[in-house]
C-alpha cells in the first residue's frame, strides 16, 4: 500500500518539476462553491467570471459540487481554470453508494481536491485519519489535495489553536513522502471567519501559516517547507485579499461566498 503511494503520475512529476525550477510560490486563489450552483447556473456563473480574471501570474482554481464538474470543465476548456472536486471517497470503486472515486475525478478533468474542510468534518464527521486516506489517495491518482485545516473560536479562546492545527496536519499527512508534500496544498481556515464576515486579519493568518510552514519543517525539511503551498480561508473578500497576499507565508486563498460572485475577479486581479 505505502509503496503504491509513492509513485507519481506523469502529470505529478511533471508538475513537481515546475515547481522546482521556480523560486517562489506562485499564488493559488481557489473558490469553493459550496452546495451552490446548479449545473446551468455554474456555467452561467462561469461565463460571467472568466472575462474578469486578467491575472496570469495566479493559477485559479474553481471547487464545484460533483454534479457541476463536468459542465464546469466543458465552460474552462481554453483558459487555465483548474478545477477542484470538493470531496471524495478514498476508494477506488465498488459498493459505496453515493460516493465519487478519485478516477472518476481524474477522468472527468479535475486536477484538485478539496478535502477535510470544517464543514465535513462538522456535518458528515470526517475525522483526520479519513482525511489522511483520501490525501493518500489523491495523490495515488495525481489528484492535488486541498487539505483544510482549522481551529473553532473556542479553541483559540483556549490557546490550542496551534496545538489543533498541528495534529490536524500531522494525522492528515501521515505517510505523505517530501516529494507528494511539496507539491500539497493546505488551507488554514479558521472555523470561526468561516461564512461569518469576519476575516482573520492579515496578521492573525500569518501567524498560524507561518507555524504551519515550521510544523511541515520539522515533518520533513526546509525544502518541503519553501514549496507547499498555504492558503488563508475565511470571509476573504476584494477588500481584505490584497493585504493577506503580501504575507510571507500565505499563497493565496480558498474564498466561499466571494467565489460566486463577480467580487472573485476583484481577488484574482489583486495587484
Ligand atoms: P467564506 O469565504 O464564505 O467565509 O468561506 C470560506 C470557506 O469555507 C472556503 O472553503
Amino acid at each position: 500500500m505505502i509503496g503504491k503511494n509513492l509513485t507519481f503520475g506523469k502529470s505529478e512529476e511533471k508538475l513537481l518539476r515546475e515547481k522546482d525550477r521556480s523560486m517562489t510560490r506562485n499564488k493559488i486563489i481557489a473558490g469553493n462553491w459550496k452546495m451552490n450552483m446548479t449545473p446551468s447556473e455554474a456555467v452561467t456563473l462561469l461565463e460571467t467570471l472568466k472575462p474578469l480574471l486578467h491575472n496570469d501570474e495566479v493559477e485559479v482554481v474553481f471547487g464545484v459540487p460533483a454534479i457541476d464538474i463536468i459542465p464546469v470543465v466543458e465552460a474552462c476548456k481554453g483558459t487555465n481554470i483548474k478545477i477542484a472536486a470538493e470531496n471524495m471517497y478514498f476508494e477506488e470503486k465498488g459498493a459505496y453508494t453515493g460516493e465519487i472515486s478519485p478516477g472518476m475525478l481524474v477522468d472527468a478533468g479535475v486536477r484538485y481536491v478539496i478535502l477535510g474542510h470544517s464543514e465535513r468534518r462538522t456535518y458528515f464527521h470526517e475525522t483526520d485519519e479519513d482525511i489522511n486516506k483520501k490525501v493518500l489517495k489523491a495523490f495515488e491518482h495525481g489528484l492535488i489535495p486541498i487539505m483544510c485545516c482549522g481551529e473553532s473560536l473556542k479553541q483559540r479562546k483556549q490557546g490550542i489553536t496551534m496545538d489543533w492545527i498541528r495534529q490536524q496536519v500531522k494525522v492528515g499527512l501521515q505517510n505523505v513522502t517530501a516529494d507528494q508534500a511539496k507539491i500539497a496544498v493546505i488551507a488554514y481556515e479558521p472555523i470561526w471567519a468561516i461564512g461569518t464576515g469576519i476575516a482573520a486579519t492579515n496578521v492573525q493568518a500569518e501567524e498560524i501559516c507561518k507555524e504551519i510552514r515550521e510544523c511541515i519543517a520539522e515533518m520533513y525539511d526546509t525544502n518541503t517547507a519553501q514549496k507547499i503551498h498555504i492558503l488563508y480561508g475565511g470571509s476573504v473578500n476584494a477588500d481584505n485579499a490584497a493585504g493577506l497576499f503580501i504575507m510571507e507565508d500565505i499563497d493565496g486563498c480558498l474564498a466561499g461566498g466571494a467565489s460566486l460572485k463577480q467580487d472573485f475577479g476583484k481577488i484574482v486581479n489583486y495587484k
